[in-house]
């Protein structure tokens, strides 16, 4: 029979725990809790874009909190990666607005351009293709979200500048950066 995978303890940087402290002090001893959906998110950012059963698990550690709340939580929203994803994912809005706008080319565009399907990761691990419901920029599709920024008004061309910058740039975490 086969054994079930050995799970393996994930450590959060001193720089994400830092930043774990801050979320959870807004909050009473008594009500950590609270402060589970922005721990996710620094969870995803700190572990490679996706959150894992053992990141799950030390978050509920840190919180001090059953496990299966966490999971939970993290299986609800889409805006968590629960398996691996490329060192970009690439969240287009496919809702109306965006669609007479042209979200519906701009997917199969980038699906041709990166070699994958929605829910793929292109085979040089530059990018995963995910399709998201409204992102609230519906006058500016079609668009798409990468981590916090938006970019908008795209098309074949823009989005392929797009690919180039990023493929290019280097993914910080949000609390390496001055904001
Ligand atoms: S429909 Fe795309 S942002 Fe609202």
């Amino acid at each position: 029979m086969d054994q079930p995978a050995e799970k393996k303890e994930v450590q959060f940087s001193e720089g994400a725990l830092a930043e774990i402290r801050r979320y959870m002090s807004h909050y009473p001893a008594d009500r950590q809790k609270s402060a589970l959906l922005p721990i996710l998110h620094i969870a995803q950012a700190e572990f490679g874009g996706w959150i894992s059963p053992e990141a799950m698990d030390k978050v509920a550690e840190i919180l001090n909190i059953q496990p299966i709340e966490v999971y939970e939580v993290a299986t609800f929203y889409t805006m968590f990666n629960l398996k691996p994803v490329g060192k970009h994912v690439l969240e287009v809005c496919r809702t109306g607005p965006c669609m007479l706008r042209g979200s519906d080319q701009l997917i199969q565009h980038l699906e041709n351009k990166l070699g994958c399907a929605v829910g793929e990761t292109s085979a040089d691990g530059n990018f995963t293709l995910k399709t998201v419901e409204c992102l609230a920029s519906c006058g500016t599709g079609p668009m798409l979200q990468v981590r916090e920024q938006y970019y908008e008004n795209l098309d074949a061309a823009s989005a392929d500048q797009l690919l180039e910058d990023l493929k290019a740039s280097t993914v910080k975490k949000p609390w390496e950066e001055n904001y």
